[in-house]
C-alpha cells in the first residue's frame, strides 16, 4: 500500500505545475499589518480579470462562507433556502447554523434542473450548483434564465466553472437578482489558503459586506491570492491538462464498463456496472491507499465520485479498478 493515500475524493487540484506554487511562496509580506479589511487588491484584480469593477465582488474566507454570509443577511430569520438535491450538503449545515430552513427540490432523474418552478414560492433564495457537485454537469442556462425572470434571488454556485464551457457570468449585467459564486480552491489549486468570492451587482455586495466580518482573509491568503491572478497562465495551462485527463478516465471507465456521466468539472460522477457496489468499491481502492467518494443516500449510493488527478494518479487508480472489477 502507498505511504500516503491517493486523494481522489475532495475534488482538489493537483495538476499545476510546481513553478505555481514556487512563485506563490515568494511573496513579500507585511505580517505585522493587518490585512486589508474587504480583500481590495483581491477585488481590483478580479475587477480587471473579469472585466468587471472591483465593488462587485466579496471576498471570504473560503466560499462557504461566502455563502454563510449568504444565506444570514438574503434570508429572513423565519426564511427557507431551497436548493436541487443530490447537491453540495453543506447548504444545509450553512443554511442551518443560520437558524434559516431548507427546502431539498428534486432534480430530474437524469439529473436536469426540474420542468416544475411551483417551489418558487416556498423559498427566499435558491442556490443552483453548476457544475453540479456530485453530478459534474452543468445546469441550463437557459432554464437559470427563466427562474431569474421569475424575480427569486439566484445564487449559482461556480466552484467548478473553470472546468465548463458554459457559465452565468453573462448574465450578471441583465440580472439584480443573480450572485455568482467562485472560489480559489478548485482551478486555481489553492484549496489550502481559503479564499472564496461572490459576483454581483454593487448593491447586493454591499449588502453583504455589512454582515461579514471584516478581516476575515489573512495577509498571507491575499498576497497568494493576488499572486495567483498575476501567475494565470499556469492555471490556463493546468486547466487544459484536466480536460485531457478528464477525457482520458472517462473513456478508460466506461472502456471497464463503468457508466459515467459527460463531466463539465474536475471530477467524474459514474456507477459501476458490475456485481460490486459502489461502498464495496470504495473500500477495496482504499485498501490499496486510493480514495474515492461513495455516497450513503439512497439516490446515490449506485455512484461514485471521482476527482480527476494527475496522469501518474489516474493510470494508478485504473490499475487497481482492473484487479477489482
Ligand atoms: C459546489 C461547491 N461549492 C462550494 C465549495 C466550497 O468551496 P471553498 O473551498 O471555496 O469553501 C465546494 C467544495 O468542495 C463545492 O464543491
Amino acid at each position: 500500500m502507498n505511504q500516503k493515500p491517493i486523494h481522489l475524493d475532495l475534488n482538489e487540484n493537483h495538476l499545476l505545475a510546481d513553478e505555481y506554487y514556487e512563485r506563490l511562496l515568494t511573496l513579500d509580506l507585511e505580517l505585522a499589518d493587518y490585512p486589508s479589511e474587504y480583500s481590495e487588491d483581491i477585488c481590483e484584480r478580479l475587477g480587471k480579470y473579469y472585466g468587471l469593477k472591483s465593488d462587485q465582488f466579496l471576498v471570504a474566507n473560503g466560499s462557504d462562507m461566502v455563502l454563510d454570509t449568504i444565506f444570514k443577511t438574503l434570508v429572513p430569520s423565519d426564511g427557507v433556502v431551497g436548493y436541487f438535491e443530490p447537491s453540495y450538503r453543506y447548504y444545509t449545515f450553512l443554511a442551518n447554523r443560520n437558524e434559516r430552513k431548507v427546502l431539498e427540490i428534486p432534480l430530474e432523474s437524469d439529473f436536469t434542473l426540474p420542468a416544475t418552478t411551483s417551489y418558487i414560492e416556498d423559498i427566499d433564495v435558491l442556490v443552483i450548483c453548476s457544475p453540479n457537485n456530485p453530478t459534474s454537469l452543468a445546469m441550463d442556462k437557459k432554464h437559470i434564465e427563466s427562474l431569474l425572470d421569475k424575480e427569486v434571488m439566484v445564487v449559482v454556485d461556480e466552484a467548478y466553472a473553470e472546468y465548463s464551457s458554459e457559465n452565468c457570468l453573462t448574465l450578471l449585467s441583465r440580472y439584480d437578482n443573480l450572485i455568482i459564486t467562485r472560489t480559489f480552491s478548485k482551478a486555481w489549486g489553492l484549496a489550502g489558503i481559503r479564499v472564496g468570492y461572490a459576483i454581483s451587482k454593487a448593491r447586493n455586495i454591499m449588502l453583504l459586506r455589512e454582515d461579514m466580518m471584516s478581516y476575515n482573509v489573512n495577509v498571507l491568503s491575499q498576497a497568494v491570492a493576488v499572486s495567483a491572478i498575476d501567475n494565470q497562465g499556469f492555471v490556463e495551462e493546468a486547466l487544459e491538462r484536466t480536460i485531457i485527463e478528464r477525457e482520458y478516465l472517462t473513456e478508460e471507465l466506461r472502456y471497464l464498463d463503468f457508466n459515467v456521466l459527460p463531466s463539465e468539472a474536475n471530477f467524474l460522477f459514474c456507477r459501476p456496472s458490475h456485481d460490486i457496489g459502489s461502498l464495496e468499491l470504495y473500500e477495496r481502492l482504499a485498501e490499496e491507499g486510493i480514495l474515492i467518494k461513495a455516497f450513503e443516500e439512497e439516490r446515490l449510493k449506485d455512484h461514485v465520485r471521482i476527482t480527476v488527478g494527475t496522469r501518474e494518479e489516474n493510470e494508478e487508480l485504473l490499475d487497481c479498478l482492473e484487479d477489482i472489477v
